[in-house]
């Protein structure tokens, strides 16, 4: 299977191929960015795979908390002694952490290089790994530092998702839901009713996500208008990864809760119905994910939406559901009205 992700400026343009990786054969360096864990169970099955002039292994550490500058100065200082050149090529292999940052380093690493993004996980399949969003974290919040930068292609191969832990799994399964709630009613629907356990239903949900995603993707690539939608959950979900240092919640994890919380908010503005409400928990909770969280300080929670990228002037932007399968980009709401949800939301659990 193969899914175009046509972007405004033609050279950008490239493929996501779905178990369609063969043979990738380079005549120039190459640097494979991995962590240990994956490194472990599928990096030999990669290099079979894999040609190049000369290659090196670039090793950083696992986990949101070290998607950091420090991770990315790492990178290049390895790049460097290997002696790369703007010829060369990197090559993404790990989730979401891994991709972002090594897309990040190879926009910047002489200017600018090429990288493919092979995702091993669900929610990088699914999403981060499409559409240029490279970057880290700061003690500010998340991704605050990055550039759109678009990969060369991206093999998303289901056969590394068979050693993906429940939890993992599950973080990726949020995001299906978050776009299957804001774009694709039937999809919902079709979500309620067939396990993503299965292969062949797995295979045909990571399809139809990049499907959405090359379609937003292209319509808005540097996210001035409708690909701000997939960040539904995402503003209370920053807030939540950062107060709890990026350690006790996967980021799908902290997108499941804040998808409930936006749930809230959209109740009170009359976007949803209490029922959609429960399906979309139902949903969520029928995959073991997270859909609470206790606020410890509401004006506290309140300021750090502040320093969400999508915060212009003080103004916070929120993306909500409409009913199943629509959304509304609100950035009109009063803070009354939010701190009214964050209150409800303690309240609820
Ligand atoms: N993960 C959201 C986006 O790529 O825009």
């Amino acid at each position: 299977m193969k899914i175009d992700i046509d972007i405004d400026e033609k050279k950008k343009n490239y493929t996501v191929f779905i178990n369609e990786l063969r043979s990738l054969n380079f005549d120039s360096k190459v640097a494979i960015i991995t962590n240990p864990k994956v490194s472990g169970l599928h990096l030999e099955t990669l290099l079979e795979k894999l040609e190049s002039k000369e290659l090196y292994i670039v090793t950083v550490p696992d986990g949101e908390e070290h998607k950091n500058l420090q991770t990315i100065n790492f990178i290049l200082d390895r790049l460097y002694e290997h002696q790369l050149d703007r010829r060369s090529t990197l090559i993404a292999f790990g989730g979401g952490v891994v991709g972002d940052m090594t897309g990040f380093a190879a926009s910047i690493f002489l200017r600018g290089i090429d990288f493919i993004q092979i995702p091993t996980t669900l929610l990088s399949q699914v999403d981060a790994s499409v559409g240029g969003k490279t970057g880290v974290n700061n003690r500010f919040g998340k991704n605050l530092i990055g550039a759109f930068y678009q990969p060369k292609a991206v093999y998303c191969e289901t056969e590394f998702l068979k050693t993906l832990q429940d939890r993992e799994f599950s973080a990726g399964v949020a995001e299906i839901v978050k776009m299957a709630v804001t774009f694709d009613r039937e999809f919902f629907e079709w979500l309620e009713k067939n396990s993503l356990k299965d292969e062949a239903n797995l295979q045909k949900a990571i399809k139809k996500c990049i499907e959405i995603k090359a379609k937003v993707v292209s319509l808005d690539e540097k996210e001035s208008g409708i690909r701000a939608v997939l960040n539904y959950g995402h503003t209370f979900a920053h807030v939540i990864e950062n107060e709890t240092n990026y350690k006790r919640y996967l980021h799908g994890e902290a997108v499941a809760i804040g998808m409930v919380m936006a749930n809230t908010l959209a109740i009170s503005l009359g976007l949803l119905d209490e029922n959609e409400v429960k399906r979309i928990k139902e949903l969520l909770e029928s995959y073991s994910l997270p859909t609470s969280y206790k606020i410890d300080n509401i004006t506290n929670f309140y300021e750090a939406f502040l320093h969400d990228k999508k915060s212009i002037n003080k103004k916070l932007k929120f993306i909500l559901p409409k009913h199943l399968g629509g959304y509304e980009i609100r950035d009109d709401i009063k803070k009354e009205l939010i701190l009214d949800t964050l209150s409800k939301v303690n309240s609820e659990q």
